[in-house]
């Protein structure tokens, strides 16, 4: 039930932090440390690589999870598209795990692999939010997302969801391999939890962004570079699905490699800077298309704001920002699609799960 909520989205949206909080609760044991399905933590340990599979919003959670797995745990991933799948496999390791992510556990692109990868005798793992979907049921193994029913086409908790989980998959790895990490993963989580909470309790300022940005343009792009960049895609997706508009999100690098073609006098482009070590080029990328006309807006984290940007996301882990910028994307999107007076929740053309290859 949507209660008080004009729109399930941002009833979903809000949901987050204490989704988060849960995910926490869900896996961790009474000495505050990560608990996981032991078979799980040994497929991951007996695996050379890690192959995960995922459409739509999940693949994006995916390309965030592909860093935590590699950057924590040490083990290579790699990150497909599960329709293209069948027609791009790659050559695969000797001893693959292959990791299915899945809010509804239906998804048909995501199944077909499933049913091959099972032919040829890997091991697989599903994440999604319905332990007994399909997907759920055909695997070897399961965890759990824990971020109760998404209702809303457009995903938003099972995708901020899906990215804790894989944090605590990743962890979990790497303390199961002796890595000694420099931080306290669900410590840094709560943090998260909180900061969301900041972030949905501001919503006006996003609607008056939203406003301001998207009430009349045809077109949109949002610019990212290392993680932020995964960001940028999903909040392309979001807006793209609920409000029509046609958006990308770049990679800031790519621009002078074809697509600042596409910057007009007024087109939005909204930066996203939360990774030190991309933050000086990400802001050049503004100035470039600034200077040929673009309405820029810069969403950036405390610790590298600059006085001039539009908002500034408190300080999280530098590994867990995804969590929180995506949030003020969401937001963002939410209101261009009220203010165009879109159907949020039900977006044409679009089903909640698509069962169909
Ligand atoms: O249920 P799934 O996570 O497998 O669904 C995958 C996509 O269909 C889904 O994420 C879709 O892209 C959403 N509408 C995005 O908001």
């Amino acid at each position: 039930e949507k209660g008080t909520y004009p729109h399930f989205m941002l009833k979903e949206i809000d949901e987050q932090p204490p989704v988060i909080r849960k995910i926490i609760q869900e896996y961790q044991d009474d000495h505050d440390n990560i608990k996981l399905d032991p078979e799980v933590r040994k497929a991951m340990l007996d695996s050379d690589r890690v192959y995960i599979i995922a459409a739509g919003t999940s693949y994006h959670a995916g390309l965030v999870g592909k860093q935590f797995i590699e950057k924590l745990a040490n083990v290579p991933v790699e990150v497909h598209i599960a329709s293209e799948f069948s027609y791009n496999m790659p050559l695969l390791s000797e001893k693959p795990l292959f990791v299915f992510i899945s809010q509804s556990g239906e998804t048909a692109d995501s199944r077909s692999v499933l049913v091959r990868i099972k032919e040829l005798g890997h091991p697989s793992l599903t994440i999604t939010n319905v332990p007994g979907s399909t997907l759920s049921r055909e695997a070897n193994y399961t965890l759990h997302l824990h971020a109760g029913p998404e209702i809303a086409v457009a995903s938003t908790k099972a995708y901020t969801a899906q990215i804790a989980v894989l944090v605590i998959l990743a962890v979990d790895t790497a303390q199961a391999k002796g890595i000694n990490l420099e931080f306290d993963p669900l410590q840094e989580l709560g943090i998260v939890a909180s900061v969301m909470e900041s972030l949905t309790d501001q919503k006006e300022t996003f609607e008056k962004i939203a406003a301001d940005f998207f009430t009349e343009t045809r077109n949109a792009f949002y610019i990212g570079r290392g993680m932020d960049y995964f960001v940028v895609q999903e909040a392309s997706l979001k807006l793209k699905e609920i409000s029509y508009i046609q958006a990308e999100g770049f990679a800031g690098g790519e621009l002078k490699h074809g697509t600042i073609a596409l910057i007009e006098e007024g087109t939005p482009v909204i930066a996203l800077s939360t990774q030190k070590n991309v933050n000086y080029s990400i802001r050049g990328n503004v100035q470039e298309v600034e200077a040929r006309g673009a309405k820029t807006c810069i969403i950036s984290i405390e610790g590298l704001e600059q006085d001039t940007d539009t908002f500034v996301i408190p300080h999280v882990h530098e590994l867990l920002t995804p969590l929180a910028s995506v949030v003020p994307m969401q937001l963002l999107a939410y209101y261009a699609a009220l203010h165009r007076d879109c159907d949020v929740d039900k977006p044409r053309n679009l089903a909640k799960s698509v069962t169909v290859e």
